[in-house]
């Protein structure tokens, strides 16, 4: 079965061709990122209007890429939410058209089951059950996944996410919009233990979080301190250690609770060097193996939806003639939470 996968639902066009025999078969992705960079953050018609521009054009580049056409499709998985309404309408509406068109299903995707599941695509791939540690842009959560379409929430952040915290802090160090990859480049430049931030919730006994504190105590060195470019790295050095301090024992802790033994890691943060090397270590001495994406699955792309959509059809029996087709008809869910989804709701 070849699903194509449609991703809009923030500031990535994200568009791949999955073969549930063969795998991905490629994938094509624009980021508007230099646009709405001189903005300070994405600007929800912008994004829209971009994702408008780009979909078609990257659909037809992925066909040519891995010598497809458009007849060769099973079936579509678009991104249904959450996300930015508008821009999840550009992707829903291109994938339930299509799918109309083409006579073939057209499956709306929670976007979160996708980062979820994101590790599936790299080999070796975690087995269910396993708990998985989601840290993007607007999520922390971490999840125990029993199987595809079964995910109960363990604990999220109360405040901001963990990627947005590294945005903020990221603007008050000068560094730019998103500024998640910068901070986490000049932080590999800074000293550890020079200055010392509070590690929110860390003791809490619950597997929740709260960054939003951070940026306020970071904005606070910053007054106090020199400012100077070694000074800066101290400080982002500092920043990234409270938060991957309180990221990594708060998901080993739900692993040991869970007497699982893998861990996923997905979601932009999650090519963080510090988090990645620092829990791999951490994990390995209890026994717990971690899985994460390829570095290019972390962020949002088409890949992660086509994949999540070919194991939803798969779980619940695709079968091409008697599935029913795009009726053409869509909806977007801008929040949607990822537990109340199941996997007979295709
Ligand atoms: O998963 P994603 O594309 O966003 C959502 O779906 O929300 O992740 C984007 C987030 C941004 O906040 C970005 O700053 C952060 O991931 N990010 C990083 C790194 N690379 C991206 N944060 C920390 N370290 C990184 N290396
Ligand atoms: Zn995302």
């Amino acid at each position: 079965m070849i699903i194509l996968g449609i991703e809009t639902s923030c500031d990535e066009t994200g568009i791949a061709l999955f073969d549930t025999k063969r795998g991905l078969l490629g994938h094509t992705l624009f980021s508007q990122i230099e646009m709405h960079r001189e903005y300070g953050g994405v600007v929800p018609e912008l994004a829209s209007r971009d994702h408008i521009r780009r979909i078609v054009p990257l659909i037809s580049q992925a066909l040519t890429k891995t010598d497809y056409t458009l007849t060769d499709i099973d079936a579509i998985a678009y991104t249904q939410g959450p996300g930015l309404a508008g821009a999840l309408l550009v992707g829903a509406s291109v994938g339930a058209a299509l799918g109309f068109a083409l006579n073939i299903p057209a499956i709306g995707v929670h976007h979160l089951e996708g980062h979820l599941l994101s590790p599936l695509l790299s080999t070796p791939a975690p087995q269910f059950p396993f708990i998985a540690l989601l840290v993007s842009g607007g999520h922390t959560q971490l999840m125990r996944v029993d199987r595809v379409g079964q995910y109960q929430l363990l604990g999220e952040t109360v405040d901001d996410a963990a990627g947005e915290a590294f945005d903020k802090t990221a603007k008050l160090l000068g560094l730019g919009y998103p500024g998640g990859a910068a901070l986490s480049k000049l932080a590999e430049q800074g000293r550890p233990g020079r200055f010392k931030l509070p590690f929110p919730m860390r003791h809490s006994g619950d597997f929740n979080f709260s960054f939003s504190g951070l940026k306020t105590a970071v904005l606070t060195l910053i007054h106090q301190q020199p400012k100077d470019q070694q000074t800066y790295a101290d400080i982002a050095r500092a920043f990234q250690d409270s938060v991957t301090t309180v990221l990594i024992e708060k998901a080993l802790a739900a692993v040991n609770e869970s007497g699982l033994n893998q861990l996923v890691v997905a979601g932009g943060v999650g090519a963080n060097r510090q988090l990645r090397h620092q829990l791999t270590e951490k994990a390995n001495t209890s026994g717990i193996t971690v899985y994460y994406p390829e570095l290019e699955f972390c962020t949002d792309n088409g890949a992660m939806i086509a994949l999540a959509g070919a194991l939803r059809l798969e779980a619940a029996g695709f079968n091409k003639e008697a599935q029913k087709a795009s009726t053409g008809s869509f909806t977007v869910r801008a929040r949607w939470n990822l537990e109340n989804i199941t996997c007979t709701k295709v």
